[in-house]
């Protein structure tokens, strides 16, 4: 399997194109000209460089907290410690750890930002101690529940069902991720924000596909169901550039307090 940085820096020109922009232009709103924000689940710290790039933020402070201890070195090495004059730290931590040791010190944030985190923790308790920190959230790329491959296979249906019951059944968060965050706190912007990814490929998306397949299969197998033809099959049609693959996402702005 590709390992986690190269496929958190493969999937950067997706997000880029996939990202709602009304719901980031909300978020630019909530922001005062200097943020502090704190990053959770930062990966390869691309979203404080888009952010910048993209002219969101101009100054302040970021805190990228991952506890992949490999991917937050990758993006400390790429992105060192500011990105034009936006003051990076890094933290490898659980990023609740990182929270309650923040609000031990009083460190307060003007929001936090958890980009493709809020499918894969438990919306309830990741709200309340969220709340503690930073009166808002944004959380773009958020698992909503589909994914689809094509050409079409006669396995697809028994393989994306076994896929949604192990996030159910055998991790935090799950395929009503997007929907769970909107329960548990006050939505204030919403918007899709869907993976399409379609031959001729573009640089990395061989990549992100390739990711996919793999965590597909891997996951589908922990449930007791064998996913190996499929995905030599969905192997396959990539190869040939005939693999198309759609994941329906949310971005959700939404008020902790
Ligand atoms: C799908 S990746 C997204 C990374 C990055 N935000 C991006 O979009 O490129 C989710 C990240 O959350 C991190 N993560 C998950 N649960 C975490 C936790 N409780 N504390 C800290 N990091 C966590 C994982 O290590 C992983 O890097």
């Amino acid at each position: 399997m590709t390992d986690h940085a190269t496929y958190l820096d493969a999937k950067r020109a997706l997000d880029d194109r996939s990202l709602n922009r009304e719901v980031l232009d909300r978020f630019a709103a909530e922001l005062p000209p200097e943020p502090e924000i704190l990053e959770v689940g930062a990966g390869t710290a691309t979203m404080v460089e888009r952010l910048v790039d993209w002219g969101v933020i101009e100054g302040g402070r970021w805190v990228a907290v991952d506890a992949h201890e490999a991917a937050l070195a990758a993006g400390e090495a790429r992105v060192g410690e500011a990105v034009g004059d936006v003051a990076v730290e890094y933290r490898v931590a659980d990023a609740f750890d990182a929270v309650s040791k923040a609000v031990a010190a009083g460190d307060r944030f003007d929001a936090v930002v958890g980009c493709a985190f809020f499918d894969v923790v438990d919306a309830a308790p990741a709200v309340a101690a969220l709340a503690d920190v930073a009166p808002v959230a944004y959380a773009p790329i958020t698992y909503d529940g589909e994914t689809r491959f094509a050409p079409a296979d006669p396995d697809d249906d028994a393989v994306l069902d076994r896929y949604h019951r192990h996030m159910r059944e055998f991790r935090a968060g799950g395929p009503d991720g997007a929907a769970a965050l909107a329960r548990e706190a006050t939505v204030i912007a919403e918007g899709p924000s869907p993976w399409r990814i379609e031959p001729p490929y573009e640089s990395g998306e061989r990549t992100v596909l390739a990711h996919l397949l793999d965590t597909v299969e891997e996951a589908v197998g922990e449930t007791g169901y064998d996913a190996s033809d499929w995905a030599e099959r969905r192997r396959a049609a990539l190869k040939d550039g005939r693999l198309r693959y759609e994941a329906a996402n949310r971005d959700l702005l939404v008020r902790l307090d």
